[in-house]
């Protein structure tokens, strides 16, 4: 069901990283469903052509525009939003969902993996949020929405990397939050638990030792009261909802998708 009318989105042109991922793809699909026009990024060129084909297939009224580009590099972020305001001369949304995940317990992290997650989920994505911020404030609006983690909220067996990585992105969304009212421009942060991707289930898959995939599975849904995990559109709805003007006065939210695990 759509809270949205067609064009709720018409004339935003929205930024989604992570695109050629289970919530990246879904978010793109329901923002191009409301009309906006985007631009998608992921390191995986084949995966962003077939969703560019795929969302012309269904929406050719929209403008879809692609670029790959690895968001660990400074250069190649530079490249990204170069080429999302030459496409369109604006970014009015930004979806910052990329991210990266690894198993590992205290005594088993590096150096290297703690640096790699937090550099993806945490220092990349503030990088390009500042380019995009001061393009945002120059139009006196916009919205962002970080796409954290449950994980950014709690702690965890096997996930201090991850865990520290997530907490300094709602830390991050907390304090942009506060300094960009001034500028008319919006920024939230979700915090899904488990969601149904291809992350989703490699987290599942460290999870009870000697168990097949699906009894892992159930073992893990056996913990949320709802009795399942997330599907990626509804993270995609909740994000769609914090970039919408319906959220106007929702500001630095992590909002919380758990189905109820988190009141257990
Ligand atoms: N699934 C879950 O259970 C869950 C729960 C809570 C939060 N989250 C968060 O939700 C977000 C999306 O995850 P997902 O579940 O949709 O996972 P996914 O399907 O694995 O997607 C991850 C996305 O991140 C992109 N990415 C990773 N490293 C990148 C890099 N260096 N440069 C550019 N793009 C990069 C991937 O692009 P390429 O593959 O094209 O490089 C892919 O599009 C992540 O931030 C994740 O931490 C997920």
């Amino acid at each position: 069901m759509s809270l949205y009318s067609s064009d709720a989105f018409k004339g935003e042109h929205i930024l989604i990283t992570g695109a050629t991922g289970g919530i990246g793809s879904a978010t793109a699909k329901t923002l191009v469903e409301l009309g906006a026009s985007v631009t998608l990024t992921g390191r995986d060129q084949g995966k962003l052509k077939e969703l560019k084909e795929a969302l012309e297939r269904d929406y050719p009224q929209n403008d879809i525009h692609i670029c790959a580009c690895d968001l660990g590099d400074r250069k190649e972020r530079k490249r990204l939003i170069d080429f999302a305001l030459n496409k369109s001369g604006t970014i009015t949304k930004l979806v910052n969902n990329a991210g990266i995940y690894e198993y590992g317990k205290v005594e088993d992290l590096t150096e290297e993996s703690l640096n790699k997650i937090m550099s993806i989920n945490y220092t990349s994505t503030v990088l390009l949020t500042q380019q995009v911020y001061e393009h945002m404030k120059t139009l006196k609006k916009g919205a962002i929405v970080n796409i954290a983690s449950l994980s950014g909220l709690r702690g965890n067996i096997g996930n201090t990397a991850y865990v520290a990585s997530k907490f300094a992105l709602v830390g991050f969304t907390h304090c942009i939050a506060l300094e960009a009212i001034q500028y008319g421009i919006r920024v939230n942060a979700v915090c899904p638990g488990f969601v149904d991707t291809n992350m989703g289930i490699t987290v599942i898959d460290t999870k009870g030792e000697n168990s097949t995939f699906e009894e892992k599975r159930k073992m893990v849904e056996s913990g949320i009261p709802s009795g399942r995990i997330t599907t990626p559109q509804e993270v995609a709805n909740s994000i769609v909802f914090l970039l919408s003007d319906a959220a106007e006065n929702i500001i630095g939210e992590s909002l919380k998708i758990s189905g109820g695990a988190v009141l257990r």
